[in-house]
This record gives structure tokens, sequence and C-alpha cells, in this order.
């Protein structure tokens, strides 16, 4: 993706974290406390481990790309089927947004291969994120 291509992302998806800020916050309770409290949709058994963080700040990826259109539901309802395939099928075919992300900078020699022209992406899947226990304890 063009640089350009990955500011709009981010700006996308600062964008839609100061909406939830903005909507939970007010004047006179400027910071948002104590856990937030949802009606859940969404529940995943306990025995696997999603974190959200990791998806949209080091991974950067949309919020409608899980969720679909929220801000045009006035119901919200689940869009994504939430299994262990849907999980994975996304882990094989998306592309870590590597370059200029200060989370990966752990991973030389993909880095290396990167620069060198050997590799020209790198996958969730080339990262660990087939491995078993990243998602289930
Ligand atoms: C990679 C997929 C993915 C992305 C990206 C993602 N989510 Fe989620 N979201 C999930 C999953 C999976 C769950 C269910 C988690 C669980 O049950 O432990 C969830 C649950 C939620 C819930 C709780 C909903 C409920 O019904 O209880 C909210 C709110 C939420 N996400 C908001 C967001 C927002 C806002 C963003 C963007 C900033 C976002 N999500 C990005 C996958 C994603
Ligand atoms: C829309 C694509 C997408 C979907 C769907 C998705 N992921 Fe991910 N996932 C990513 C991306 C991109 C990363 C890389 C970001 C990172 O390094 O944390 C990632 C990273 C992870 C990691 C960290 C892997 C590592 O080696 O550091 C875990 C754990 C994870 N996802 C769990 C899940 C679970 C559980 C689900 C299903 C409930 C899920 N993901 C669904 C895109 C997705
Ligand atoms: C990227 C995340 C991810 C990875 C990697 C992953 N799983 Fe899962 N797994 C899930 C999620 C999410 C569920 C819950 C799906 C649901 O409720 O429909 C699940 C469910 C399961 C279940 C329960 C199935 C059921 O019918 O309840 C088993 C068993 C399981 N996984 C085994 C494994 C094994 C073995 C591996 C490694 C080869 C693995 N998983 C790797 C995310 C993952």
């Amino acid at each position: 993706m063009s640089a350009d291509g990955q500011k709009a992302d981010q700006g996308l998806v600062d964008h839609q974290w100061q909406a939830i800020k903005t909507s939970l916050t007010s004047e006179v309770k400027p910071k948002i406390q104590g856990p937030i409290q949802w009606v859940r949709i969404h529940n995943l058994p306990d025995h696997a481990y999603f974190n959200h963080s990791q998806h949209v700040t080091a991974g950067k990826v949309a919020c409608q790309q899980c969720h679909g259109k929220v801000e045009n539901m006035e119901v919200v309802k689940q869009y994504a089927p939430l299994s262990m395939g849907w999980c994975i099928n996304c882990h094989r075919q998306t592309e870590v947004k590597f370059k200029d992300n200060p989370f990966y900078n752990d991973y030389k020699k993909y880095h290396e291969e990167i620069k060198s022209g050997k590799r020209s992406k790198v996958t969730v899947e080339e990262i660990g994120g087939l491995e078993c226990q990243k998602c289930h304890y």
C-alpha cells in the first residue's frame, strides 16, 4: 500500500477512536472511567483470546473490516462470523503493515529481506499468527 494509503488508514482509525472517546466523555467527565459497559453482542468463548489494541494500533486494521459499517447501523449487529476460520483466513491473507511501524522493530530478518528486495511483504501468518497459543491459552 502507498504511504498515502497508510496515512489515510491511520487517520481513519484515529478518527474512530476520537469518536468513541467523545461519545464516552463530557466536560464534567473528561476521562473515560472504569470499564466501559456494553450490551455485548459479540462474545468469543473464554478459551479464545482477542486483543483490539493489537489489531487496531499495531495492525492498523480499520474497525469496519471486522464490524462492518457500524456508523450506518441503527442497531449494531454482528457482522463477521468470529469463527476460528475467519481469524485464520485473515491472518493468512493480510499483509502486516511492516514498513515504518515500530511494533515490528524486532523482526530484523524480515526488514533486511525487504531492504534487499528478497521479500516484498510479510503476512500475519509469518509473524506467528497461526500458532495455537497466540489465540488459546
Ligand atoms: C480484527 C478484527 C477487529 C477489529 C479491527 C476491530 N474489532 Fe472490535 N471486536 C472484534 C472481536 C473478535 C470482538 C469480540 C471480542 C470478544 O468477544 O472477546 C470485538 C468486540 C468489539 C466490541 C464489543 C461489542 C459487543 O458486542 O460486545 C466493540 C464495542 C468493538 N469491538 C469495537 C471496535 C472498534 C471501535 C474498532 C475500531 C477502533 C474495532 N472494534 C476493531 C474484532 C475486531
Ligand atoms: C481483518 C483481518 C483480521 C482478522 C479477521 C483477525 N485478525 Fe488477528 N491480526 C490481524 C493483523 C493485521 C495482525 C497483525 C497485527 C499485530 O502484529 O498485532 C493480527 C495479529 C493477531 C495476533 C498477534 C499475532 C502475533 O504473532 O503477534 C493475535 C493473537 C490475533 N491477531 C488474534 C486474532 C483472533 C483471535 C481473531 C479472530 C477472533 C483475529 N485475530 C482476527 C488481522 C486480523
Ligand atoms: C488466530 C486465532 C486462532 C488461532 C491461531 C487458533 N485458533 Fe482455535 N479458535 C479461535 C477462535 C476465535 C475460536 C472460537 C470460534 C468459535 O467460537 O466459533 C477457536 C476455537 C477452537 C476450538 C474449539 C472448537 C469448538 O468447536 O468449540 C479448538 C479445539 C481450537 N480452536 C483449536 C485450535 C488449535 C489446535 C490451533 C492451532 C493449530 C488453533 N486453535 C489456532 C482462534 C484461533
